[in-house]
């Protein structure tokens, strides 16, 4: 039986605590911390404060059976034998990781610990570059603590790998743990705390630093593998191939894999951008060189716009013209928009003089914030009303089941080219006769 806590409540915390309550049957207690009384509220209620199937289930089994609390102080999290930190890690504006929360999450970990004679555990589970837990963690919860690392508390680095929309089941079953720690007691703990995932997960032990690179090893390699489908996708659509045929055949290599090759609008979200960043700027503090990582965003900046362009040309001008944006979350089963490839494609066809009808099934509120002047529409098929052309950003299931009497709503002028894009492929090819491929 453990008591874990959780500080940060986002995505990656909420997620993790219900995922310990849930793997375990019920021995394992969790108590979630954030500073955000909002966000603790609505889990009080038993609710989720963001779109993550499978999860507000999870977060209810757990409250149900009392295994589950949510509190803005601190203290409460006194009893706890780990602690995960989970807090945000965003891009500063030299695009160098923001460590402003880590750094206060662990200054109010180390205060408290510092009168506890109990020995803890303290996990971090955000994404911080190279060198950050040993040169910025351990530090501050050494000053504020006044305690002794190793023997009075411990510290592991355990990167998260789970994706939004599909966070629950890579929760409760990941292709990997990974548990950086620079002395023996904390991983005996952290592998006990991870006992019930040990007989089907492949659990990596290792030291502080190698963990953290691994985290961004993993989604600098993801978003390369994107970035070069991507311009190869650009050959095929200029030469009138089907990117997704070719790909499927590439992926048949074993050496290359199927997956992560689909060509679309470009990659966004709250990982790859910032996480990319990052790296780039360690790279140049280093002094090394890493033209093929700087390339990679720079491709997937051009590669976010191409719908646009596309599809101002297909109308020969996107000045007054109408245009129904469906899907803003950066991926399908989230309302998280940060980086969303969205954002970029509502900006350039509002700098073109474009009206936009814009339609996501989740993350509306998110985007209101961004562009509160942009029409929201309650559903995709009122959206496509009377619109000029159409944009398809994100994959979400149900624009699967949109046909031809949809996007007959649309004006009816153009007829001679595709004014209807998807950036993932979604439509039913069946259903709907006129449209175009981003890539195919
Ligand atoms: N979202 C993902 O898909 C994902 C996947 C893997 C790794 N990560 C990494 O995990 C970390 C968290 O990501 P997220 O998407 O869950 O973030 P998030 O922004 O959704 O949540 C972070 C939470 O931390 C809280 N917080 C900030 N400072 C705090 C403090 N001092 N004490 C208590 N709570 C505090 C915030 O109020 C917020 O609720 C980041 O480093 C991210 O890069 C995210």
């Amino acid at each position: 039986m453990y008591k874990v806590g959780i500080v940060g409540t986002g995505y990656v915390g909420l997620t993790t605590g219900s995922c310990f309550t849930d793997k375990t049957g019920g021995s394992y207690k969790v108590v979630f911390y954030d500073t955000d009384h909002d966000k603790i509220n609505i889990i009080r209620e038993l609710k989720v404060p963001f779109h993550e199937p499978g999860l507000p289930e999870m977060l209810h089994g757990g409250m149900k059976k009392n295994l589950v609390t949510a509190t803005t102080n601190i203290k409460d999290l006194r009893e706890c034998d780990v602690i995960f930190v989970c807090v945000g890690t965003p891009s500063n504006g030299d695009s160098s990781v923001d460590l402003e929360y880590i750094r206060r999450a662990s200054k109010d970990i180390g205060t408290l610990i510092r009168t506890n004679p109990k020995y803890q555990l303290i996990v971090i589970k955000s994404t911080v570059i190279p060198c950050s837990t040993e040169d910025t963690v351990i530090p501050t919860l050494i000053k504020y603590s006044g305690k002794k690392y190793i023997s009075d508390f411990g510290v592991c680095m355990n990167p998260e790998f789970l994706t939004e929309g599909n966070a629950v089941k890579d929760g409760l079953n990941p292709s990997r743990i990974v548990i950086g720690s620079n002395d023996k007691r904390s991983t005996t703990r952290a592998l006990s705390l991870y006992e019930p995932w040990r007989s089907r997960t492949n659990i990596i032990t290792i030291d502080i630093r190698t963990a953290e690179m691994m985290k961004y090893a993993s989604n600098a390699s993801l978003a390369s593998r994107l970035g070069l489908a991507n311009e190869l996708a650009r050959y095929c659509h200029s030469l009138g191939i089907d990117s997704r045929k070719v790909m499927k055949v590439v992926g048949m290599d074993p050496r290359i894999g199927p997956e992560y090759l689909g060509a679309g609008r470009g990659w966004g979200g709250s990982c790859f951008p910032k996480d990319l960043k990052g790296l780039i700027h360690l790279g140049e503090k280093l002094d090394i060189d890493v033209p093929l990582l700087k390339s990679v965003i720079t491709s997937n900046e051009i590669q976010k716009t191409i719908m646009v362009y596309q599809l101002e040309k297909s109308l020969g001008t996107l000045n007054k013209m109408v245009i129904a944006v469906l899907g803003l979350a950066f991926k399908k089963d989230t309302d998280d928009v940060r980086y969303s490839p969205a954002i970029d494609i509502i900006k350039e066809l509002k700098k073109r003089g474009a009206t936009i009808r814009a339609y996501d099934p989740k993350a509306t509120s998110n985007m209101v914030r961004l562009f509160p002047d942009i029409e929201y529409i309650e559903s995709a098929k009122d959206a496509l009303r009377d619109v000029d052309g159409c944009l398809i950003v994100t994959d979400w299931p149900e624009f699967a089941s949109l046909t031809d009497d949809d996007f007959n709503l649309m004006h009816t002028r153009i007829t001679t080219s595709p004014n209807i894009i998807e950036g993932l492929p979604i439509l039913d090819p069946r259903k709907v006769t006129k449209f175009k491929g981003i890539s195919w």
